[in-house]
């Protein structure tokens, strides 16, 4: 690790944190369980990720809390289950009236209470609003730069994809402003030149750490990164080098990026004082065949409450603090944000939370107290309520449901063209042997055992429980659409959206 990096591990464990952590969090879009190296695929190229996985503790058991970019990343952020906030269905539009609610309490805002510097770069895709009324500045982050959606979410013939001028594949979204890149609440170009993004985020993150230090405060980042979304994109130093084609470009340069924060980090001398926690927010979207990501031994992807759609990579490293390991403990994103407090002491919000506090399996110290996960769809309803349960080792699922993100992939079931299907009794997989949920235990009856039967029981009460329990907020979606709401460069212009137009050069 001293050579990848060229860091003094030894020296920077050995200073004692006097301060809460430092906390780095990396969430990449759209990236599947078997995308990483240090997660089994053959030819990517993730050194600086792989690095953090030998480091630091890896999850094989952790689960994002939707399979779609705008709950998941609501519930990471927040430690609640989507519903509760109103973000459902779908996700939110450059033109939505929605957002996430303002009450709603983020890990920046208890970091910031806390006493931290906060900011973030990236995707923020949780609302834009009248005046950007939702945007991260108002969400706890004392700083934000990024693009506030999805970077497919508008018009892509005139975007550059890889240097020096490659358009993006396909069109992306039409008839919608181009997408902005935002510095709080302005814009700074519409479009950017989505292969110098990274170097502008690197900027603000090493601005945010140095700035940090000399106020002798805590920083937060949330690093939440366009990679690896489609369309593809990347810089020079990545684009055709991966050998994985416009994935694995996208790829590498995001664990570029991740070797370059390191490096910060270890030049500020702040490795032994920093919790560096890498996840994504939903499983691979493989509408597109191999330029989307792999869900490796996972079945399905993206949209879909198969293993593929909602578990996911997940490393946390704090050298000093953290042992090197791998761990199977059930854990999910909604845990986060209790788990940033406890090791933080940050005051945990007057809110209903469903996660846990992870610290004890951070440190070693104890087992994940979380038993159960109850999935979604990602166009919930409360009739039906969650799709699936897992409990332990195991996973039934009440309801399955194909999506357009998870086509073209060799499995049928995984397509839009499966349609909403009820499982009465429920399909029962034991994931320890079976994590790719190929064989139903209630089909195959030589293979049930008193013990399955016995956690299928216990699964079908605390669905019940769970559902009955859950209060579903009015959706933030159905308040609908209003165009004039899209970023625009030139407020006044004339016509939108494509007056919306202040690109940045080409460098
Ligand atoms: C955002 O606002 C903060 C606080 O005023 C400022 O320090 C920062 O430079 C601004 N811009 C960006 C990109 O963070
Ligand atoms: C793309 O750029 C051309 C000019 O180079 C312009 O006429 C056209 O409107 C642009 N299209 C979009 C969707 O921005
Ligand atoms: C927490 O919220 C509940 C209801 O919203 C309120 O009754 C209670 O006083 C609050 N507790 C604290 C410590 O603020």
């Amino acid at each position: 690790m001293d050579a990848l990096w060229g860091l003094t591990l030894a020296l920077a464990a050995s200073l004692a944190a006097a301060m809460p952590p430092n906390i780095l969090l990396i969430f990449a879009d759209d990236l599947g369980y078997g995308d990483l190296g240090s997660y089994g695929h053959p030819t990517s190229t993730t050194p600086n990720l792989d690095q953090l996985a030998a480091g630091g503790l890896r999850f094989t058991d952790f689960y994002v809390a939707a399979s779609v970019c705008t709950p998941s990343r609501a519930a990471l952020l927040t430690g609640r289950y989507p519903v509760r906030m109103g973000l459902y269905p779908g996700v939110l539009y450059p033109s939505s009236r929605g957002g996430m609610p303002l009450e709603e309490v983020t890990i920046a805002e208890i970091l910031a209470a806390r006493g931290y510097l906060t900011g973030m770069a990236g995707k923020w895709h949780l609302g834009v609003g009248p005046e950007g009324a939702f945007l991260p500045t108002h969400q706890g982050f004392h700083r934000y730069l990024g693009i506030p959606y999805s970077h497919d979410q508008g018009p892509c013939q005139n975007l550059t994809c890889f240097p020096p001028a490659t358009h993006c594949e396909g069109m992306c979204d039409q008839d919608l402003v181009p997408i902005p890149l935002l510095a709080n609440q302005t814009v700074e170009a519409q479009p950017p030149w989505l292969p110098g993004l990274e170097t502008r985020y690197i900027n603000f993150a090493r601005e945010l750490m140095t700035d940090a230090q000399h106020q002798g405060r805590p920083f937060f980042l949330y690093y939440a990164s366009h990679h690896t979304h489609y369309p593809q994109f990347s810089g020079q130093n990545c684009a055709g080098r991966s050998g994985r084609g416009p994935f694995g470009d996208s790829l590498m340069e995001l664990d570029a990026v991740v070797g370059t924060l390191m490096t910060i980090i270890g030049d500020l001398g702040l490795l032994g004082e920093t919790l560096v926690i890498f996840t994504a927010d939903n499983g691979p979207e493989t509408m597109r065949m191999s330029h989307g990501g792999c869900s490796g031994l996972l079945r399905c992807g993206k949209g879909t409450t198969f293993e593929g759609g909602v578990r996911e990579p997940a490393l946390a490293f704090w050298p000093g603090h953290i042992a090197p390991g791998v761990t199977h403990e059930l854990a999910s994103s909604l845990d986060l944000l209790p788990t940033l407090a406890s090791l933080s002491g940050a005051q945990l919000p007057n809110v209903t939370l469903d996660g846990f506090d992870l610290s004890p399996l951070l440190l070693g110290t104890g087992k994940s107290p979380r038993q159960s996960l109850f999935f979604y769809s990602s166009q919930p309803d409360e009739v039906n309520g969650v799709f699936a349960v897992r409990h332990g080792k195991y996973k039934a699922h009440f309801f399955t449901q194909g999506s357009v993100h998870s086509d073209t992939t060799a499995d049928p079931v995984c397509h839009a063209s499966n349609p909403l299907t009820p499982h009465e009794p429920p399909l029962l997989y034991d994931l320890s042997e079976d994590p790719g949920e190929n064989y139903n235990l209630l089909m195959h009856t030589t293979e049930v055992t008193a013990e399955a039967l016995q956690a299928l029981k216990q699964i079908e009460l605390l669905k019940a429980q769970f559902d009955s329990s859950m209060t579903f907020s009015p959706s933030q979606m159905n308040l609908g659409m209003d165009p004039s709401l899209q970023i625009c460069c030139q407020p006044s212009c004339n016509p939108r959206p494509s007056c919306c137009f202040c690109p940045e050069p080409q460098h």
